[in-house]
């Protein structure tokens, strides 16, 4: 069962998250989150810098895991989601780069980074877990069709997810087809899940999250059978349920 909380602004909707992330951060300090890219969680990481800042919350102690990393794209590149985590939150935050996980593959090839992510996953317990959802209702990178039963794996982008993702690309043809993502098993380990999106765009895949039967066309179905997911979302994001 889901708990939805609708918000009117984007800005609500990030408070609002953060007020589960808080509330972990003040009551755990050696707290493992589980994070998330794309613009959703962005308003998020902010309020989170807010409360470091005001000495609400320390990260210290926190680890972290991300959900999953573009292949193909140099270190350097802005758009790694290392890249992404760095410049909107852990530059910004007390984290240790040594409690920071991401996980990497040097290639669509690469079956061991994979498992050394689930292996290095399965020593801790993910208390929180910050999910976006894409407008197929993808989580991480899973793509409609993946098995709910999938462990960290290497997978191929659809097309769909490549023109969402354009937008911080100059061209179509940067964006990477390939991307290294925790499974859905993998993510339905947490012990709790927030997922975050807003706006017209993902409208129908919460519809399908929530109403719809459960289904491998409809990745972010599974969380329906998770104990405990709260949906976070703004009106336009709201508007078919
Ligand atoms: C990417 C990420 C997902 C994220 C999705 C939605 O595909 N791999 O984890 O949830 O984008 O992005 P946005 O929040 O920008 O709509």
């Amino acid at each position: 069962m889901f708990k939805i909380i609708i918000k009117n602004t984007y800005q609500e909707v990030s408070e609002a998250a953060n007020e589960f992330m808080r509330e972990l951060l003040v009551a755990k300090k050696d707290a493992v989150i589980g994070l998330a890219t794309g613009s959703s969680p962005l308003g998020l990481y902010d309020e989170m810098i807010k409360d470091y800042q005001n000495k609400v919350v320390s990260f210290k102690n926190t680890v972290s895991f991300n959900l999953d990393e573009y292949i193909g794209l140099s270190d350097d590149h802005p758009e790694t989601y290392r890249s992404f985590m760095y410049a909107n939150l852990f530059s910004k935050i007390d984290i240790l780069d040594e409690n920071v996980h991401l996980p990497k593959a040097i290639d669509e090839n690469d079956l061991s980074a994979c498992e050394e992510y689930e292996t290095l996953l399965a020593k801790y317990l993910v208390d929180l877990q910050v999910l976006g959802m894409g407008s197929n209702a993808h989580i991480g990178f899973n793509e409609p069709n993946t098995p709910f039963e999938s462990l960290t794996h290497i997978v191929e982008l659809t097309n769909r997810t490549r023109l969402d993702n354009q937008r911080f690309f100059s061209s179509l043809d940067e964006v990477p087809t390939h991307a290294i993502t925790m499974g859905i098993k993998t993510i339905l380990k947490a012990k709790k899940i927030i997922l975050i999106a807003t706006g017209v765009n993902k409208n129908q895949a919460i519809y399908d999250m929530v109403n719809g039967p459960l289904s491998i066309e409809v990745p972010a179905s599974i969380l329906q059978q998770h104990p405990d997911v709260t949906v976070i979302i703004d009106k336009e994001a709201a508007a078919k349920l």
